[in-house]
């Protein structure tokens, strides 16, 4: 992984500057994480019953999608191709072409997980992408792709690590839905962008026909998670998880009222593949 030293050092040559304090924050989650992952571990039943009934509202989300994510890592991406039947790509294509990505502009990939998404980024000519994540493995398999056009950052989307005003876009992937807190997230997102830049957001929705919906809750709740699981050998409840987190996430109307209350004024939605992902742009005030 690129030391936080080379980070450091490759940043400021781009115009990113780390925030008071911001890499003391990105240092300090060693420790951050062995108070708040006590117990928890790949082995753990992250996603009980009776969590799984609230799971947005856990006092301790954050350490066990840390956890989960950690634990599901070595799998994640052939899970995903098969689960979506190859769409996932095509769905983060389709972001970064909504966005407009023009030559000099900073991209920060909020919960880059294994990296698909700061990559498809990088290929559309910014001057700088950082993808930066929480998670100890899936970031790992991110820098292992060795590629040198991309900056990565191990850190909490809900405490970025980079003065105001860094970026030009910030995106995130299947993330927001994940974080502690998403008025907060979308916030602090807001907080490292430039007046007038853009946040992308590409996120699981439910589809709004009624026929489509019932064959995809089937799919989604009964098939997946088991079919999941089996794939990924999976013990930590990732893939139960998934379906409870999506039902009971913000739909459209919400999701656009959280953006302009964190600061964004125009906010278009596009839904994709029936509407089972949403890709939300919103453009900072100026
Ligand atoms: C479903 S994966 C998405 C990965 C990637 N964006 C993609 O498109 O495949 C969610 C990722 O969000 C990360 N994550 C969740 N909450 C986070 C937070 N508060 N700060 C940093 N990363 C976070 C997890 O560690 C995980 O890697």
């Amino acid at each position: 992984m690129h030391s936080f030293r080379a980070l450091r050092e490759q940043i400021p040559r781009h115009g990113v500057k780390p925030s008071a304090g911001g890499f003391l924050t990105v240092a300090a989650l060693t420790s951050y994480n062995k108070f708040c992952m006590c117990g928890l571990s790949a082995e753990t039943v992250l996603w009980d019953e009776a969590r799984l009934a609230n799971p947005h509202h856990q006092p301790d989300k954050a350490a066990r999608v840390r956890a989960m994510f950690d634990a599901i890592a070595p799998t994640y991406e052939r899970v995903n191709h098969v689960l979506s039947a190859g769409r996932d790509a095509a769905w983060r294509r389709r972001a970064v072409t909504l966005v407009c990505v023009r030559p000099g502009e900073r991209v920060l990939d909020l919960a880059c997980g294994t990296g698909d998404f700061a990559r498809a980024f990088g290929k559309a000519g910014p001057s700088l992408v950082v993808g930066l994540d929480f998670s100890e493995k899936m970031l790992a398999l991110a820098v292992g792709r060795d590629d040198q056009s991309i900056r990565w950052c191990r850190a909490d989307a809900l405490a970025i690590p980079f003065a105001d005003e860094s970026f030009e876009i910030v995106s995130c992937a299947f993330g927001v839905r994940n974080f502690q807190a998403l008025g907060a997230g979308l916030r602090e997102a807001a907080r490292v962008l430039a007046p007038g830049g853009r946040v992308v957001i590409l996120e699981f929705s439910l589809p709004r026909s009624r026929l489509w919906n019932a064959l995809y809750h089937f799919y989604f709740q009964r098939v997946l998670p088991r079919l999941a699981a089996w794939i990924s050998r999976d013990q930590s409840g990732a893939y139960r998880y998934l379906p409870r987190s999506v039902s009971s996430f913000p739909d459209e109307h919400c999701m656009k009222g959280e953006l302009r209350s964190a600061g964004f004024d125009r906010v278009a939605a596009t839904t994709l593949t029936l509407g089972v992902a949403t890709i939300y742009v919103a453009w900072k005030k100026r």
